[in-house]
């Protein structure tokens, strides 16, 4: 049970066997033990600003600040590349809302490894710790509508959506033009 968020280590493969592929046509076991998922850590936290604001540069999500991620690290999960010296290629994390329902947040898979089942990964995996904790649905505002609805998440309207999801908006620099649409998933 000590290890339920960690994928096992990868074993050795050598070099000329290991995936050198791409795409989702081609995942295996073998490259998700290259690519595993865990938990953050204090030392992910200058990657993760990368990741997450170089795509909030182009409007895609919402930015995140230093004090954002320390104070929240714990909701963050990653997937790092370990042929690539354990680089961080992709995060996303789970924040709890209220006693049924938590939201995900900061999805952000780097350009090189989109449409490669990383982020469909990285949502079971937080949907699986939803599940440890109790959560009985998951919430998320998103650009990324078809992603999230081939997970299963439906889309609502803005006044089917309980209140405690507003929480984060009077911070959010799109306040006054908020583009993003509401999505839930029930567990
Ligand atoms: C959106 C994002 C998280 C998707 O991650 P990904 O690893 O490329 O997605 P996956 O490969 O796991 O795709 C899972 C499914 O969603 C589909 N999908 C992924 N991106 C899609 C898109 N832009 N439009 C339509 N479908 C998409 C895939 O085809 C796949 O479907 P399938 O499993 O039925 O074949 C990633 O593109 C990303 O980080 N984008 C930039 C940042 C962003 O927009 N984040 C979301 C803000 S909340």
């Amino acid at each position: 049970m000590a290890n339920d968020f960690i994928d096992p280590p990868p074993e050795e493969v050598a070099e000329d066997k290991r995936p050198k592929v791409a795409y989702p046509d081609v995942l295996n076991g073998l490259e998700e033990a290259y690519l595993p998922i865990r938990k953050a850590r204090i030392s992910d936290v200058e990657a993760l600003l990368e990741l997450v604001n170089g795509f909030a540069s182009q409007n895609l999500m919402l930015p995140r600040g230093p004090q954002y991620l320390f104070e929240n690290i714990r909701d963050y999960a990653v997937i790092v590349d370990e042929a690539a010296g354990g680089q961080i290629v992709a995060c996303g994390s789970l924040h709890v809302l209220w006693d049924d329902m938590a939201e995900i947040r900061s999805m952000a898979i780097h350009p090189d490894y989109q449409k490669r089942g990383l982020g469909r990964r990285l949502v079971e995996f937080l949907k699986q710790e939803a599940g440890q904790l109790g959560i009985k649905r998951l919430f998320t505002f998103t650009l990324s509508e078809d992603f999230f609805a081939r997970l299963g998440f439906t889309r609502k309207l803005r006044d089917e959506l309980p209140p405690k999801v507003w929480g984060e908006c009077s911070r959010c620099p799109k306040y006054f033009k908020c583009d993003e649409v509401g999505m839930v998933l029930e567990i």
